[in-house]
C-alpha cells in the first residue's frame, strides 16, 4: 500500500450529558452502556501524522515537548492497530496540539484520539467510514468514539465484540445551545484517571448496578428532549445524570472525590440563576471543573456570573462543534 505524505486531522472535545461510566471489556474499550455528548468548538485538537521508514520507533510530540512515556505508549498501541489495519508496519511522527483554554487540566483524550485515527489512517493510506473511524477511536479513548461527529452524538454500547460506535443525532437544538466551562484550580492533572476510576467504581461500588440500569433510561429521555428542541428537559437529565455518576464514584470502597470547594460553589450558582430563570444545567466529568449547558442568550450572562466564584480559575463559552476533519494543506 502506498504510504501517503504527512497528514493533520482535527477534533473537538465533546462533553456528555449522559455519562460513560463503566466497560464491558476494558482490553476492547467497550462501554457497558451507551453514552450521549456534546461536540465543543472552543476545544480542538490538531494533530499531524507522517510514517517515515528511516525511523525506529514512533516518535510523539504533545504540545510541543516529547510525550511522558504512558502517553507515548498509549499512542504507539493505537498506531499498531491502524498498523495493523493499514499493512504499513512503518514507525510514525506524531505531532499533537490542544487548542484548549490555558493550562485547563480539561480531558484531551476524546479529541486526541479521534484527531490521531483520522490523520494515522488518512497517513496510512486507509479511508475509513465515519463508522469504521469511531470504532478505531474508541480503542484509543471510549469517549473519542464521539468525538469523531459533531454537535450531538450518540455512542451505541453494542452487543458482540465490535459494534461499538457513535453517530451524530439530528436536533432542532443544534444551533442554540452552549457550554460554559468553568475551570477550577487551573490546570492540575486528573486525580484518578478515568479509565482506573471506572474499573474501581464498577469493581466495589455499591451503587453502579443501579448506574446501569439509569443509562438507559437517561439516554432514552434525552433523545426524547432532543427531538423535541426540549432544552430544559436535556438539562435536567443531564445534571442528575452527572449527579448520578459521581454517587457512584463517592460510594466505591475507598470513595472517589473528585470535587473541589468551587465545584460545589459553581453548582450552587447554577441552581440560583436557573431559579431566577437563566438556562443553566450543570454536568462534571472525572475532574473538579463544570461545564454548564445552557442557551446561546443565556451563556454571557452566565459566564460573568461563574467567573467571580472564587477557585474558578478560567471561564470559556463553547458553541457546538464539528466532525473531525483533514486538515486541508
Ligand atoms: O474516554 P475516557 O476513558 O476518558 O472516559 C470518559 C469518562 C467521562 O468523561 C467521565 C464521561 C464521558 O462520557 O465522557
Amino acid at each position: 500500500m502506498a504510504v501517503a505524505p504527512a497528514v493533520t486531522a482535527r477534533a473537538c472535545a465533546n462533553i456528555a450529558l449522559v455519562k460513560y461510566w463503566g466497560k464491558r471489556d476494558a482490553s476492547l474499550n467497550l462501554p457497558a452502556a451507551g453514552s450521549l455528548s456534546l461536540a465543543l468548538g472552543a476545544l480542538v485538537t490538531e494533530t499531524t501524522v507522517a510514517f517515515d521508514p528511516e525511523l525506529a520507533n514512533d516518535v510523539i510530540d504533545l504540545d510541543g515537548q516529547p510525550a511522558r512515556a504512558d502517553a507515548a505508549m498509549r499512542v504507539t498501541a493505537f498506531l499498531d492497530l491502524v498498523r495493523a489495519q493499514t499493512g504499513v508496519q512503518i514507525r510514525a511522527r506524531v505531532t499533537s496540539k490542544n487548542e484548549f483554554p490555558t493550562a485547563s487540566g480539561l480531558a484531551s483524550s476524546a479529541s486526541g484520539f479521534a484527531a490521531l485515527a483520522l490523520a494515522a489512517t488518512k497517513a496510512g493510506g486507509l479511508d475509513l467510514a465515519p463508522r469504521e473511524l469511531s470504532i478505531l477511536a474508541r480503542r484509543g479513548s471510549g469517549s473519542a468514539a464521539r468525538s469523531v461527529f459533531g454537535g450531538f452524538v450518540r455512542m451505541h454500547a453494542g452487543v458482540a465484540s465490535e459494534d461499538a460506535f457513535a453517530e451524530p443525532v439530528e436536533t432542532p437544538l443544534a444551533q442554540r445551545v452552549r457550554m460554559v466551562i468553568a475551570v477550577i484550580g487551573g490546570g492540575v492533572p486528573k486525580q484518578y484517571a478515568s479509565r482506573d476510576a471506572m474499573e474501581h467504581t464498577a469493581r466495589t461500588s455499591p451503587l453502579y448496578r443501579a448506574w446501569l440500569e439509569l443509562v438507559p433510561r437517561d439516554l432514552e429521555a434525552a433523545e426524547g428532549a432532543l427531538a423535541r428542541g426540549d432544552l430544559e428537559q436535556l438539562g435536567t437529565i443531564a445534571e442528575a445524570n452527572a449527579l448520578a455518576m459521581h454517587a457512584t464514584a463517592l460510594a466505591a470502597r475507598p470513595g472517589l472525590v473528585y470535587w473541589r470547594p468551587a465545584t460545589l460553589a459553581v453548582i450552587g450558582q447554577v441552581r440560583g440563576l436557573r431559579e431566577c430563570g437563566v438556562a443553566a444545567w450543570a454536568t462534571i466529568d472525572a475532574g473538579p471543573h463544570v461545564k454548564v449547558l445552557t442557551s446561546e442568550e443565556d451563556a454571557p450572562t452566565l459566564a460573568m456570573q461563574l467567573r467571580d466564584i472564587d477557585g474558578v480559575t478560567a471561564v470559556t463559552i463553547s458553541a457546538p462543534g464539528g466532525p473531525a476533519a483533514v486538515v486541508e494543506t
